[in-house]
């Protein structure tokens, strides 16, 4: 095996050089989005750094572990460069990229006017959208007149194509950027690409707008990333679809907020044998994606998506003597107000021997953090000696905070 894919046999796949611009279309131009355009703006004209950005920054370790070399990760794998993105989106409010970052209120208001000319220039197409699946919102820059819902895949594969034309982009990749949707289940309707083609030309009720999307990204070969929680292109029709066209399809909910932070304390904790027997997280909800998140059955896909990552990484059945985590999800509405902002407060607690006096001990970590959204911000923390009393337990224990 050669010195380079002794530790990575992906990479002895061979995997085209990235040639012309990337089209990057987002259904959905809220918070998330436009802080994504905002950033690689930022970052082409050199006022930003690509803090956050794996592909960017992050370094691999190539060669023996005795004469390691670490190379920045887009050098060693094709990537398109920032510079060669070219955005396009849906949205069911008609503002600007500008517009709609100015009121995420994620990226601050000298920078934006940076990028004010660039943003604005891009504005949304009307959305296919279905108040059934997002409840708490009623935008009007919708496609109208379309009878079915294969009409409406069908006039997404338009705007594409369109897209496609104007922007002389040579690849195209589909980032769904929209609000969550209700929680669903896969039903018949979901099963086969005849079952799921049959149900789009009968409107059935089960597929819903993000999954009209999705199947209009992958019929026009462009790969599709999920970024929220509901059931999507994990339904066996789509994923069948895509297997069958050679499209690339992936993901599940962001996990950038607090599922970001169970993934990075979880393991800890883990891997020193403590046991966690509470993980207690509240959302404090802001801006429009909070809106969503305050219907009950939209929360519940967030809910569920997070509620996974931790039996994942504790491994329940492995470790049967270690206490089962509890986990408790809540989202507060009464900050809303007061806040612009969305934010989290996640409490902890665990229990272990302390090896150096070898009595039982029980610790208790709480972990405050406030999330802005943003893809490129650092954090500041502060020890947990020196953090303020943790408010759920008050044993004794501290908490981190960690804001942004
Ligand atoms: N903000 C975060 O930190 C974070 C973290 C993890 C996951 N997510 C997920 O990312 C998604 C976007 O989050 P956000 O903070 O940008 O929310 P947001 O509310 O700011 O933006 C979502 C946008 O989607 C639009 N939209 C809704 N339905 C649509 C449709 N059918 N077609 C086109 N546009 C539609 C809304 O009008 C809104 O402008 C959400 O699903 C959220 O759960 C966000």
């Amino acid at each position: 095996m050669s010195e380079q894919t002794s530790f990575y046999p992906e990479l002895q796949r061979k995997i085209a050089e990235p040639s012309g611009t990337l089209g990057v279309l987002l259904p959905g131009m809220g918070a998330v989005a436009t802080t994504l355009m905002a950033g690689v703006y930022l970052i082409n004209k050199g006022l930003a750094k690509p803090v956050g950005s794996l592909t960017q920054m992050r370094r691999i370790r190539l060669g023996k572990r005795s004469d390691p070399r670490f190379a920045l990760i887009k050098d060693v794998v094709p990537l398109a460069n920032l510079t060669d993105l070219r955005f396009g989106g849906w949205d069911i409010y008609p503002a600007t990229a500008y517009e709609s970052a100015v009121n995420a209120g994620v990226v601050p208001p000298d920078l934006l006017a940076q990028v004010r000319d660039e943003l604005a220039e891009i504005g949304p197409w009307p959305a296919v959208f279905d108040r059934a699946y997002v409840r708490n919102l009623d935008g009007s820059h919708v496609k109208t007149g379309l009878a079915t819902k294969m009409d409406m895949a069908e006039a997404l594969m338009r705007d594409i194509e369109s897209f496609r034309q104007r922007s002389g982009v040579s690849r195209t990749v589909m980032i769904w950027c929209g609000s969550t949707e209700i929680h669903s289940q896969p039903v018949a309707v979901h099963e086969t690409i005849e079952t799921f083609e049959r149900g789009l030309k009968d409107n059935a009720p089960e597929i819903s707008p993000s999954m009209i999307y999705a199947y209009a990204a992958i019929q026009s070969g462009v790969a599709f990333a999920n970024g929220a929680p509901q059931l999507m292109v994990d339904i066996p029709a789509l994923q069948q679809l895509a297997a069958d066209r050679g499209v690339p399809i992936a993901g599940k909910d962001f996990k950038t907020g607090q599922t970001l932070l169970k993934t990075i304390v979880a393991p800890g904790l883990k891997a020193r044998m403590l046991g966690l027997d509470g993980w207690f997280s509240t959302n404090i909800l802001g801006n429009r994606d909070g809106e969503v998140l305050d219907d009950a059955d939209s929360f519940r896909s967030k809910e569920l998506s997070k509620g996974g990552v931790l039996d994942s990484i504790l491994q329940p059945a492995l470790y049967p003597d270690l206490p089962r985590c509890i986990t408790r999800s809540a989202s507060n509405t009464t900050r809303r107000a007061a806040t612009p902002r969305k934010a989290g407060t996640t409490s902890t607690s665990s229990a272990g021997w302390d090896s150096r006096c070898r009595s039982r001990s029980i610790s208790c970590v709480a972990i405050r953090f406030w999330q802005r959204r943003s893809y490129s911000t650092s954090s500041c923390c502060s020890t947990w000696r020196n953090g303020p009393r943790c408010p759920v337990f008050r044993n004794g224990c501290r908490s981190i905070s960690n804001h942004r």
